[in-house]
């Protein structure tokens, strides 16, 4: 982590409340056709399912988070932009989706979601997943995932994702085993 973030620490540690959580949401997506409310956000937060990684000041202020579960629970519940987005065929439990990620703007591009990605692609390996899938922003937060996902095998640009009028990347990339059948590189 960047120097000036020394005394952020990542960890798996839960919110001790949600406001904080809708309070960094209400930040980066009031008024976007994404934003999530506070119901929408509580598994996120607290389902034991979702693989989660939040960046803590001392005292346990989130600063940020990165949350995601199973990609099959996703298409199951037919989620018409990430069921329409993703390649034909590709359903595999052993994926996990990155719902979201994102930190307090005064602590954006100092390292943060970087660490935050790192740390759920680890936490993700410990439960088992072997690829991450997800929808990354045109900007930062596509820098921060193919920064992190060595082994991207997708990178399919979705112009005006979820009628925001901003391009996003569907990304899947193997952090174990190689999925048979997507060839890196697919596009
Ligand atoms: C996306 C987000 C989580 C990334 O976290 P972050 O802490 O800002 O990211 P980092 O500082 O670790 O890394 C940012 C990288 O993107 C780069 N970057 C910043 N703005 C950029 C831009 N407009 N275009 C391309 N790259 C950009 C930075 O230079 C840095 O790359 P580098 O380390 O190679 O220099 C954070 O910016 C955020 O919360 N954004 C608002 C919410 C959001 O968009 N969430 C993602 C939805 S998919």
């Amino acid at each position: 982590m960047r120097q000036e973030n020394f005394n952020v620490l990542i960890s798996t540690r839960r919110p001790r409340s949600l406001d904080e959580m809708v309070g960094i949401e209400e930040a980066n997506f009031a008024g976007s056709p994404l934003f999530q409310g506070r119901d929408q956000l509580v598994p996120l937060a607290f389902n034991p399912k979702y693989v989660f990684a939040a960046a803590y000041l001392p005292g346990w202020k989130l600063v940020g988070y990165c949350s995601g579960t199973a990609l099959e629970k996703y298409l199951d519940e037919e989620l018409p932009l990430v069921a329409e987005t993703s390649p034909k065929g590709f359903s595999h439990s052993a994926s996990v989706y990155v719902e979201s990620i994102e930190c307090s703007p005064e602590f954006h591009n100092r390292g943060v979601g970087t660490s935050l990605l790192n740390r759920f692609a680890t936490e993700a390996t410990k439960m088992g997943f072997t690829h991450i899938a997800g929808h990354f922003r045109e900007g930062a937060s596509h820098r921060v995932a193919v920064k992190v996902l060595k082994g991207i095998l997708v990178d399919i640009p979705v112009i005006n994702y979820g009628d925001t009028g901003e391009k996003y990347h569907y990304l899947i990339a193997t952090i174990g085993k190689p999925l048979p059948g997507l060839a890196p590189g697919t596009s």
